[in-house]
């Protein structure tokens, strides 16, 4: 795919794909001429009573803007519910030709996270209307920094589409937006609006690895648009072929890999800023199967065209670290993603093989299905071999967390008690929904086979706690979070 190159409106950075121009505006949101002013609301109503009736407010200071609402907002039509709208044409004593209300909950509960869902909403509004530019006004009541970055993010993220291979499809995407804020929040909003720009049009890269067909996405292909990401950001790249897995005795990966034609990729991505400490190595290792289908321990035909997404979690890895390579914190930073197919071939591994991983524990394969779990005993190993301190993988490792938590949270699982509490503080700031799962010893003694160190199925029940323990033997005492994102990584709507 050609690359389209574009600066971001005066904010000094460019990336791949990118066509949203964003730039930061100081003036009186009644004085803009725009063909969309985007303005947001909520209901200062008690957050505790739910029969109590809503009380608007308009999110700006601009005595024109509260004044066009007025009257639409005393009528009651509008009760500001979290992503709901009310367009108005040609709002009375402002320059726009149009206004949206949209509305972000309750004043009381409202956080910086309703304000990038309704930054979304106005994307998805303004794209069927053919609205290709708007302004958006930032609400006060939120820190500056948080506030563009939650409307920049928001916005790419909306403006994201899936129709890829549709003949019929017309481009709609949004070209730029104006964030309006307070001239002394100009510097706090410029930097928050490059985060979430880089944030946001991250996540779409990934979104976009993920959607791709297994015909489209094999190893070789995921290898290469990380390695051509890699370059775009500068970031170092090494891809590495059976022959290198072979070396590293990466048995278990391997195991998974022989009963595909397509050769599987070991891609390793390196972060090492001049600037950063050697110690602590994030190391982020990437569930990367393009295609899923059980292997000999076969996945029923319907649902599995959806094994598609099974490299969800490489996918994110590599858009995380387009996004690390591009904000630049001081920390170094490792990425490994195993790339495989999972096939039912005459070379295909069989129920019963055993296998010797990298670390040299024997694995007894007892389901080809669990598969992930294999691919991610030998990334997690290496990531630690090539310095990872403290290590984070992410995969579409079970069906049971979706049982568990279905699409709402995604399962987390951790080692280490200090981890976690960094792991959680993240969480906050950024938004996402995980859940931590529990990792007891109890889930290890499932695994326990007679005639290899470690079998790679338990029982039926607790399937992720269980698939979570048996990576669990492969980390030791590194720090570690586990993210099971099987439930969280596919959106029907
Ligand atoms: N890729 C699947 C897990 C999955 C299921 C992802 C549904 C997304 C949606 C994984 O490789 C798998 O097949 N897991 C098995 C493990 C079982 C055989 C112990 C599962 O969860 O059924
Ligand atoms: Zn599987
Ligand atoms: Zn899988």
């Amino acid at each position: 795919m050609a690359a389209d190159r574009t600066t971001m409106g005066g904010l000094g950075f460019s990336c791949e794909r990118e066509l949203m121009n964003f730039d930061l505006l100081a003036a009186a949101p009644s004085s803009i001429s725009t063909g969309l002013l985007v303005v947001f609301a909520s209901d200062r109503s008690s957050g505790k009573d739910k029969a109590a009736k809503p009380e608007m407010s308009l999110l700006s200071s601009d005595d024109l803007v509260r004044k066009a609402a007025a009257q639409v907002l005393a009528s009651g039509e509008f009760t500001a519910k979290p992503n709901e709208t009310l367009l108005l044409h040609a709002p009375t004593g402002l320059k726009a030709e149009r206004m949206l209300i949209i509305g972000i909950g309750k004043s009381a509960t409202a956080t910086v996270h309703d304000l990038r869902k309704a930054a979304g909403t106005a994307a998805r509004f303004a794209k069927p209307r053919g609205i290709r530019a708007f302004c958006v006004v930032a609400p006060l009541g939120f820190a500056p920094e948080m506030t563009a970055r939650a409307i920049s993010e928001g916005v790419i993220i909306g403006d994201f589409e899936s129709d890829t291979y549709r003949t019929d499809r017309t481009n709609q995407s949004i070209e730029s937006v104006s964030v309006v804020v307070p001239e002394s929040d100009l510097s706090a909003a410029a930097s928050g609006l490059r985060e979430g720009a880089v944030i946001g049009e991250s996540q779409n890269f990934a979104r976009a690895l993920v959607n791709e067909p297994a015909n489209r996405m094999t190893p070789a292909i995921l290898a290469q648009r990380a390695a051509e990401m890699c370059e775009e950001v500068g970031l170092r790249c090494d891809v590495y072929g059976i022959q290198k897995l072979r070396e590293l005795k990466m048995g278990a990966f391997l195991g998974v890999a022989q009963g595909s034609d397509e050769p599987p990729a070991l891609i390793v991505m390196t972060y090492e800023p001049s600037d950063a400490p050697a110690e602590p190595v994030l190391g982020l290792v990437g569930k990367g199967i393009t295609f899923d289908s059980g292997g000999l321990s076969l996945k029923p035909a319907d649902s599995m065209e959806k094994m598609k997404y099974d490299m969800a979690g490489g996918a994110a890895m590599i858009g995380a670290m387009r996004a690390i390579a591009l904000l630049k914190p001081k920390v170094r930073v490792i990425s490994v993603i195993c790339a495989a197919e999972n096939m039912p071939s005459g070379k295909a591994q069989k129920p019963g093989d055993v296998q010797f991983s990298m670390t040299g524990k024997s694995i007894e394969v007892l389901n080809t299905d669990a598969e992930g779990r294999l691919v991610l005993a030998d990334g997690l190993a290496y990531a630690k071999q090539l310095g990872a301190t403290h290590l984070i993988d992410a995969a579409t490792l079970t069906g049971a967390v979706m049982v568990a938590l279905g699409g709402v949270n995604a399962g987390a699982f951790c080692n280490n008690e200090d981890a976690w509490q960094h792991f959680e503080a993240a969480l906050r700031e950024s938004g996402e929904k995980f859940w931590r799962l529990p990792l007891d010893e109890e889930y290890r003694d499932m695994l326990r086979s007679p005639i290899a160190d470690i079998k790679n199925v338990g029982g039926r029940y607790g399937g992720a706690s269980i698939a979570a323990a048996f990576l669990k033997e492969f980390v030791g005492d590194t720090p570690w979070v586990h993210l099971d994102i099987a439930g969280t990584a596919w959106l029907e709507e």
